[in-house]
């Protein structure tokens, strides 16, 4: 079991991606350990989605892939789709940044996070999967499963429907949760209590992530754990790489500092303008 050796758990190395021949992802390399949250950081446009829609080969086929994604020991875009498809979901899962167009409007949320566990487990009958997506809710932390397991999603706040999908990503018990942006569509409240729930699950699941944003402060918030480490992507390439609290404290690439004086803190003297990116 790679959990017991040094093995990572997800290794990219000289991942490219390239639409029509211009590549938007150039040659990136990281790894991941079991129970590790990998932060994804850079400005819209610099290929975060292409790289984490790569892991998943949900990339249009008018994508050129190169280079290899190894997950639990298994080279990933060597792999046959019937087995794809069984690791999607079940060894690694995805939420959005958007929770209601991921969710489908017109069937209840309790049908739809049964139709995960379906989907990797034809055998289960309908009240053992019932008890499967209340114990998803649950774990969650969703008020009353048993009475909302048959509304809809128009029936729940954005948190709430962030949640459902959460719940939906990880019923199957996936070793590796990729986010992208789960907390951009959120008020800061909203998206702080998301934080939290994320830090919660990683412990109790000993899940490994791989959390992509574009906003430094939320990437810190997500990667508070030990180990924990955050790469800088810009231009399709990976500018930095530093352990979380190493990279916030000292960042190395001019980057990653303008990065962040674009971040307002506390200390940050709200009568002036913010530092841009330009
Ligand atoms: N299906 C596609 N066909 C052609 N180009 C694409 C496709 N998907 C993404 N791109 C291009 O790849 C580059 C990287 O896009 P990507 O969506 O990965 O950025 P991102 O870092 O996720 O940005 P954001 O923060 O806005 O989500 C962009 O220039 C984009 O236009
Ligand atoms: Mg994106």
């Amino acid at each position: 079991m790679d959990s017991q050796s040094d093995n990572p758990l997800l290794e990219v190395s000289d991942l490219t991606v390239a639409f029509g021949g211009r590549p938007v992802v150039h040659g990136i390399s990281f790894a991941i350990r079991q129970g590790q949250t990998l932060g994804l950081v850079g400005e819209s446009g610099s290929g975060k989605s292409a790289t984490s829609l790569a892991l998943l080969r949900l990339l249009p086929p008018s994508a050129q892939v190169t280079g290899s994604i190894t997950f639990a020991g298994q080279n990933l875009l060597a792999l046959p789709e019937p087995e794809m498809r069984r690791q999607r979901g079940s060894g690694i899962a995805m939420i959005f940044q958007e929770p209601m167009s991921a969710l489908n409007p017109a069937m209840t949320v309790g049908q739809q996070i049964a139709e995960a566990v379906q989907a990797h487990h034809p055998e289960m009958d309908r009240n053992a999967i019932k008890k499967k997506v209340l114990e998803a809710m649950h774990d969650v932390a969703l008020p009353d499963p048993a009475a909302r397991f048959g509304h809809y999603p128009h029936q729940f706040s954005g948190g709430q429907r962030q949640r459902i999908l959460i719940a939906m990503a990880l019923v199957n018990r996936p070793r590796l949760l990729i986010a992208d942006e789960p907390t951009t569509a959120l008020d800061v409240t909203v998206q702080a209590q998301i934080l939290e729930l994320l830090a919660s699950l990683r412990r109790s699941h000993s899940l490994a992530m791989l959390f992509i944003s574009h906003d430094l402060a939320v990437v810190a918030q997500a990667c508070g754990q030990p180990g924990d480490q955050v790469a800088v992507m810009q231009h399709g390439r990976i500018v930095e790489q530093a352990p979380a609290a190493e990279l916030f404290r000292a960042p190395q690439h001019p980057y990653t500092r303008r990065l962040l004086a674009s971040t307002p803190t506390m200390q940050t003297d709200r009568g002036l303008p913010l530092a841009s990116l330009a």
